[in-house]
């Protein structure tokens, strides 16, 4: 195994890269420099009761040369969290999703570069575009690129920055593509946090749609072992697909949660569905298993999701701040009820 003494975690005050952070600290002896620049999606509360010694954070931009620069010349390694993240907001405005997903990785492959540092760039399942609901075949590492949302398309353009510095400058890199996670410290804007809380609100839960898009979840500490196994053991220059076999469709997912939380199945609306709206996301992970051994620990959906349930029930005063702003931005989005008792 790689011996890694200091890792930089960039966007470690967000939902993955915050728990990412507590799994290198409990799983290896390194120590852990946070860059966040602490957008709307980045708290630095996520990271308290975290060993002062062992984890810090720096409050900065990775699309700042400067900053970047500073920080990766001290470390041993990158893994690459940050990230504008939410497919509805590159919707309503996609240019922090270019300055962030596209200069701030390009800036990242400079230093490293400069440095010798090895890198991993965390991505995500939806550069390869959606698959048909009716489709038996999966993502795998050699599907072809086809983004379809802003988010998306900036994604994949970061990750083919990725492959262009591997190849033509040497850059020790690799790159994961992950599906849907599910966890503690998720921000309420994204589907599985925002239904739990609506419901712990008395808000109906909101589907898009006619809730029939299938996303393959995976719980979030599977998703970042996976990505420790690829940062230590992984072959430079290889792409990983990161799933767990989590498919669901949005309406399984809700009514789980309604029956979780004591309340009708049926208790949800149907709202405007979103712009370009990807049909089916499903991962193929056999060269992460094969290769690297990885399996996943959180091989039963429902207690997982009970388990997060559990978290935003105790949690509250991590996500109540956000939670009137995010519904008043999907109001303003457009967004309202096309059936259900909001219609009426
Ligand atoms: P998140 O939105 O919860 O967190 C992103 C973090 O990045 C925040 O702390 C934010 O402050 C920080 N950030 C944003 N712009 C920055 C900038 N310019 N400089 C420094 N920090 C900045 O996102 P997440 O859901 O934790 O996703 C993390 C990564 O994982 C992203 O790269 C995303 O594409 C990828 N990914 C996410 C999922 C998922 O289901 N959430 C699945 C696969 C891949
Ligand atoms: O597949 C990996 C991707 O998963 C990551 O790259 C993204 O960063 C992450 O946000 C996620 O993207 P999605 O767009 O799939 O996630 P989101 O939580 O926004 O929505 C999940 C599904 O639920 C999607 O089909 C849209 C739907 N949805 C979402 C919201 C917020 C609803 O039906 N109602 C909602 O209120």
């Amino acid at each position: 195994m790689t011996d890694l003494r200091s890792i930089l975690v960039t966007g470690g005050a967000g939902f993955i890269g915050a728990n990412f952070v507590r799994h290198v600290l409990d799983h290896t002896d390194a120590s852990v420099v946070v860059l966040d620049k602490l957008t709307y999606a980045g708290d630095r509360r996520t990271l308290e009761g975290l060993s002062p010694t062992r984890c810090r954070l720096v409050v900065g931009d990775i699309a700042d040369a400067t900053t970047v620069d500073e920080q990766v010349s001290g470390c041993d390694a990158v893994v690459h969290f940050a990230a504008e993240s939410h497919n509805d907001n590159s919707l309503a405005d996609p240019s922090p999703f270019v300055q962030t997903n596209v200069i701030g990785t390009f800036q990242l492959l400079e230093a490293v570069r400069r440095h010798g540092v090895r890198f991993h760039h965390v991505s995500t399942d939806e550069v390869y575009g959606d698959l048909e609901l009716d489709d038996p075949s999966r993502f795998t590492e050699s599907t072809p690129y086809r983004p379809s949302s802003p988010y998306s398309a900036t994604k994949a353009g970061s990750d083919h920055l990725v492959r262009a510095w591997t190849r033509s400058f040497g850059v020790q890199a690799t790159i994961s593509n992950c599906s849907n996670n599910y966890g503690p410290y998720q921000h309420v804007e994204k589907f599985i946090p925002r239904q739990i809380t609506n419901v712990i609100d008395g808000v109906r839960p909101r589907l898009y749609g006619a809730g029939a898009n299938v996303r393959d979840w995976i719980h979030v500490d599977d998703h970042n072992a996976a990505v420790l196994q690829i940062l230590t053991r992984g072959r430079i220059g290889q792409t990983y697909l990161i799933g767990a076999d989590g498919e669901k469709n949005n309406r399984e997912v809700v009514e789980m949660i309604l029956d979780v939380m004591g309340q009708p199945r049926d208790a949800y609306d149907l709202v405007t569905d979103r712009a370009g709206h990807d049909l089916r996301y499903a991962i193929d992970a056999t060269t992460l298993r094969t290769e690297l051994g990885w399996t996943p620990r959180y091989q039963d959906f429902r207690a997982g999701l009970a388990a997060t349930i559990d978290w935003y029930r105790t949690n509250e005063a991590w996500w109540r701040p956000q939670k009137a702003a995010t519904e008043r931005k999907y109001a303003a989005a457009g967004e309202r009820p096309l059936s259900g008792e909001g219609a009426r």
